[in-house]
């Protein structure tokens, strides 16, 4: 088979690193790809978000499957783009892809079909909301509705944030229209926990569990960032958590779905809040997490390849995905100043210094003119290691991230450590 990824992060390079082990794949190709993924498959120099450009490039390239990465060309519509062009696609339509491009659309779901998710209402009118302000108390959580790459969540703590953030919002359009409409919820608290699973028409299989940390410092201090590192599997789930989340999320939402005629084909990714009182939905992703799919696809033993056809043909319900006993843990190298601004271009040494059963998957990174690797993105490294035990594997992670170097380097020091 002829198969195209597009995207060009830390997922996308997981995602071809597994299917590259594919004996069924005859050529890969990634759009744009990175200077990692490179070592795996053939990049091709069109933007994940030309939707034009993927769809006349699959079509004369007599590409048999693509794979979606990221969220926005998925709410774009390339899934129905690439469909209409004949080309098999895994990944939701743009309907289904709501359930990430709108946290309202998303709330109404969780509500009509009694998933556990926090209480919450939404705002089209700055100064209705300004008179609600502190409905639930503080901190107070308010969402743009629309995609704001991941920073659309603010949660001040008291009355005079919160009345800055809501005129940030909806008066000086930070996030642009995203927050045209602002869903304000319950603060939830608990440890969070992600859960990725494969969906069709008939089937959700999630996968490994993962833990992510979003915070740029250790502790879980600063600013959200798209996730400084991840573990699989997570520490905080037993059978009795897993048994709740299939019971009171994975069968409502299918059968929600169902009945609401979501034709959903993909990832869907939840994020969950493991509460006092049980697990609550704090938000649906409709794609693979990054990093938690550095992890996870890490342990995948089963051939990615087969799960992705499965899951397009709807025999999902056919095949069983087998996983490795072995824990997996992704430490983030990220450029000095992310997730505010940060330099690009600083060459990247140390990358052959790594132990022969890492996998360094590229985040942000590119050839320049003189055939080096250099930075390009915030995130730019995912140093990943296993390993019989999570400490083993934590070790192992750290160890090899130590001797990768660029200018600005910056990793936290406790992925895997807190939050298990
Ligand atoms: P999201 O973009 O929806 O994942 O939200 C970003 C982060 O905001 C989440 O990972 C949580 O840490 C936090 N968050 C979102 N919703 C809530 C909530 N209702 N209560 C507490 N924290 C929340
Ligand atoms: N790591 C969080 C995300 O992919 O949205």
């Amino acid at each position: 088979m002829r198969v195209l990824v597009v995207g060009g992060g830390g997922r996308e390079h997981a995602i071809c690193w597994k299917l590259a082990q594919s004996s069924k794949i005859s050529k890969l190709y990634c759009a744009p790809g990175n200077a990692g993924i490179a070592d795996v498959a053939e990049c091709v120099p069109v933007g994940a978000e030309d939707i034009d450009g993927i769809c006349a490039w699959a079509s004369d390239n007599n590409i048999d499957l693509a794979v979606i990465g990221p969220e926005v060309p998925l709410a774009m519509g390339i899934v129905d783009r690439l469909n209409e062009a004949g080309v098999k696609t895994f990944g939701p339509n743009a309907k289904c892809a709501q359930l990430e491009a709108s946290k309202s659309f998303t709330k109404a779901f969780l509500a009509r079909h009694n998933i556990p998710t926090a209480g919450y209402r939404e705002f089209t009118d700055k100064e209705e909301l300004l008179a609600n302000v502190g409905i639930y108390g503080y901190p107070m959580v308010l969402k743009a509705d629309g995609l704001a790459a991941g920073k659309g969540v603010v949660i001040p703590e008291d009355e005079e944030s919160a009345v800055a953030a809501i005129e940030e919002m909806m008066g000086d359009k930070v996030f642009g229209n995203a927050a045209d409409k602002i869903v304000v919820e319950e603060f939830l608290t608990g440890v969070e926990a992600s859960m990725l699973c494969f969906v069709d028409h008939n089937t959700i299989v999630p996968m490994e569990s993962a833990q992510d940390y979003k915070r740029i410092y250790d502790g879980d201090k600063g600013p959200n960032t798209g996730g400084m590192g991840t573990y699989s599997p997570s520490l905080l789930f037993d059978e009795d958590i897993e048994k709740q989340i299939r019971e009171q999320i994975l069968l409502p939402t299918l059968r929600g779905f169902q009945e609401d005629g979501l034709d959903f084909q993909g990832v869907l990714f939840i994020g969950l809040m493991l509460s006092e009182d049980g697990p609550k939905v704090i938000e649906f992703n409709n794609r693979f997490g990054d990093p938690e799919t550095q992890s996870v696809l890490r342990r995948m033993e089963s051939d990615l390849l087969d799960v992705f056809t499965a899951v397009v043909d709807n025999r999902l319900n056919e095949i069983e995905i087998k996983w490795i006993d072995d824990r997996a843990v992704t430490v983030v190298l990220a450029s000095g100043g992310y997730p505010g601004s940060y330099a690009k271009g600083k060459v990247i040494t140390g990358l052959d210094k790594v132990d022969d059963d890492i996998v360094v998957f590229h985040a942000g990174t590119k050839f320049d003119e003189e055939g080096r690797i250099v930075t390009s993105g915030g995130r730019v490294l995912g140093v990943t290691a296993t390993g019989a035990t999570h400490d083993e594997a934590r070790a192992k992670a750290y160890a090899n991230a130590e001797r990768i170097e660029f200018e600005g380097a910056y990793m936290r020091k406790d992925i895997g450590l807190i939050n298990r």
